[in-house]
């Protein structure tokens, strides 16, 4: 169904939107009018099984930008002085995100990296520039644009074939690259990506089921600026499921693109979200306990901020060739375009 159209049926009858993923049906809304809101006891458009709760519109607002500003405030992430960056991609995620924050009073301007994956990136691209325009128009907000053809001569699945590496982490790394790049070359104070409770959990689950704990001490949703030249990184969406943001998105008619890249499909997160949400439907909160709990022993084990600046600290210095931190001489964003121009030639 279109986002535009769920508007209008929102107010009526009981209905289910699919919302599909490839072939995993991952995310199944029921919006039952027959519930009445937890708050309000007017009609609600939606129930929270794992908050034992139902919201109507309003309430349902309400809550997502709630559990924002504690996200915020708990992991100290930004005050409102700060200048953020938005990383958006042109998904439910990212744009709800620029949303929330600017309804929540926050200077936030937003980042946008046009990747090169034919239709899948002009639609994508597409959504953007129109929320970007109501943005502007309501609170001023900027919209950076990085296009990687023009900076690589290519797009990322050539880029990729020409330097023989799998799409996606060759993705990965130029886009954490530009995220980073632009939020300091930009003086951001912080810069912010969409990855949602969702994300988190399933990320948990890899790293765990391959005992890759370099990455658990990573997995926090508040990242320091710990070296000169690392932008501060954070994720305001950690406490808020990817049906959650979908439904907030949906329901205040914000036009994202539905469709995952195309490069993701069998991916390893793909399967890891559709066993946690297996999971979740037998037994609400799974997600919640899985990956809050690990913040909590985290928070009480170690990194805090001074322990992981420290760190850092000690294994970061200054690229060769671009002066973005790294743990080698050169950087591997640096590395895989001198590759990239050596096969070329
Ligand atoms: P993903 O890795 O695709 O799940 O995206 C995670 C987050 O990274 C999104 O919520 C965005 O904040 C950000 N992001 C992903 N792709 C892009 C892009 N092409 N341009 C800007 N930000 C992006
Ligand atoms: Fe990077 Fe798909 S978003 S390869
Ligand atoms: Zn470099």
């Amino acid at each position: 169904m279109l986002n535009g159209e769920l508007g209008n049926s929102l107010l009526h009858s009981t209905f289910i939107i699919q919302h599909s993923s490839f072939n995993i049906h991952h995310s199944t809304f029921i919006i039952d009018s027959k519930m009445n809101c937890t708050k309000c006891k007017t009609k609600a458009v939606i129930g929270l099984p794992r908050h034992n709760a139902a919201f109507c519109k309003g309430c349902f607002n309400g809550f997502v930008h709630d559990q924002v500003a504690r996200a915020i405030k708990s992991e100290k992430m930004f005050g409102k002085d700060d200048r953020i960056l938005v990383a958006v991609s042109g998904g439910k995620d990212s744009l709800a995100l620029w949303d929330i924050l600017l309804k929540l009073g926050y200077r936030a301007d937003a980042l946008y990296v046009h990747l090169g994956i034919g239709a899948y990136s002009e639609q994508s691209h597409a959504k953007v520039l129109k929320f970007a325009e109501a943005a502007a128009a309501s609170h001023r907000a900027k919209l950076h644009l990085h296009t990687v053809e023009q900076e690589a001569g290519a797009g990322i699945k050539e880029l990729a074939q020409l330097i023989h590496r799998p799409t996606c982490s060759t993705c990965g790394t130029i886009k954490r690259y530009q995220f980073n790049r632009v939020a300091i070359e930009q003086h951001y104070d912080v810069m912010a990506t969409g990855h949602n409770l969702d994300d988190e959990a399933a990320r948990l689950l890899g790293n765990v089921l391959h005992w890759q704990e370099e990455y658990l001490d990573k997995q926090g949703p508040s990242l320091p600026a710990s070296v000169e030249g690392f932008a501060k990184k954070v994720k305001p969406l950690y406490r808020l499921s990817e049906r959650e943001l979908a439904a907030y998105a949906v329901l205040n008619r914000i036009d994202y693109i539905v469709e995952e890249c195309p490069m993701a499909k069998g991916s390893k997160m793909l399967q890891y979200k559709e066993v946690l949400n297996r999971l979740e439907t037998e037994s609400p909160g799974t997600k919640q306990t899985f990956y809050w709990g690990f913040l909590e022993k985290q928070r009480k084990k170690q990194p805090t901020a001074t322990t992981m600046t420290e760190k850092d600290r000690a294994v970061l210095h200054p690229c060769a060739s671009c002066s973005q931190p790294t743990t080698a001489e050169v950087c591997s964003y640096c590395k895989m375009m001198a590759r990239a121009k050596t096969h070329a030639s």
